[in-house]
């Protein structure tokens, strides 16, 4: 018999990690899932009913390098074949440069950059041979692509373009040919985030964007390369 295949997802009690975390479990593999301590987990859990065997969920707040020790430990006995690092906010609404204090871009890069890939990093020995680390990105992450004025998103962008250099680095790391990452961006999905929690309209729903994804993840899993790309298969410019 096959062996069931398996990821781990960084946090995933709602919008886009919950949806992977059910496409995942419906195609069938074994899920990690991991949340915040203190986040409501019940769309989880209900998952948990109906996939008992397969669905295993932890805790970790990405920005808490406390909460590394004991998510690694709980790890130790598995091997992953992907690792997809989903865990994100928008930061404030404002998101200009000259209004941000120092306390909100601290947050922003801790949240989106500097503590998902440190994570990623004392991660990597779980990550199974040939396997793929995938980093939630953005679109909004792409330098070559920011030539709309007016537009603003100054640490958000900030954030997701650091993100990329740190997959980066990362796969830099690597030894050539061992895994691949890759840096996707969802598509401006309706959740929480991507609607600034019902204020705005998004282009598409958790479903499409998660199917491309889940999608987009097996196209390339074998490829041994660090891409940025989004949830139809385009490549985007760095
Ligand atoms: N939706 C879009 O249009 C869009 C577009 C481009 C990129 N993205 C990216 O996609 C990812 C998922 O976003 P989403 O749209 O699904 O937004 P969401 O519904 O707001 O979900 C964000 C997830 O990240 C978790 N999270 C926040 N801070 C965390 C921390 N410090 N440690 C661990 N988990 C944390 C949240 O937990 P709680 O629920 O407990 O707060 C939640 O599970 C993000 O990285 C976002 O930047 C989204």
């Amino acid at each position: 018999m096959m062996k069931k295949q398996s990821i781990l997802i960084i946090g995933s009690d709602k919008g886009l990690g919950l949806g992977l975390t059910e496409a995942y479990l419906e195609k069938g593999w074994n899920v990690f899932a991991t949340h915040l301590p203190d986040a409501d987990t019940s769309p989880l859990f209900a998952l948990k009913e109906a996939y008992p065997d397969s669905l295993t969920t932890g805790e970790v707040d990405v920005t808490e390098e406390s909460h590394i020790g004991p998510l690694i430990a709980r790890c130790s006995e598995r091997r992953f074949d992907i690792i997809f690092m989903v865990a994100g906010i928008y930061g404030p609404l404002h998101q200009s440069l000259l209004q941000a204090s120092d306390a909100e871009f601290q947050q922003i890069m801790m949240t989106n950059a500097f503590g998902p890939a440190r994570l990623a990093r004392y991660l990597l020995p779980f990550l199974a041979c040939e396997g793929t680390l995938v980093f939630m990105s953005s679109h909004r992450a792409s330098i070559g692509g920011n030539t709309e004025p007016g537009i603003g998103l100054d640490l958000y962008r900030a954030s997701k373009v650091a993100l990329n250099m740190l997959a980066r680095c990362i796969y830099m790391d690597m030894k050539p040919g061992e895994h691949t990452v890759l840096s996707i961006h969802p598509g401006w999905a309706a959740t929480a985030m991507g609607t600034l929690d019902g204020a705005v309209e998004a282009e598409i729903e958790v479903k499409t964007s998660v199917n491309g994804m889940v999608d987009v993840i097996e196209l390339h899993r074998n490829d041994k390369e660090h891409l940025f790309l989004d949830y139809e298969n385009n490549i985007w410019p760095w």
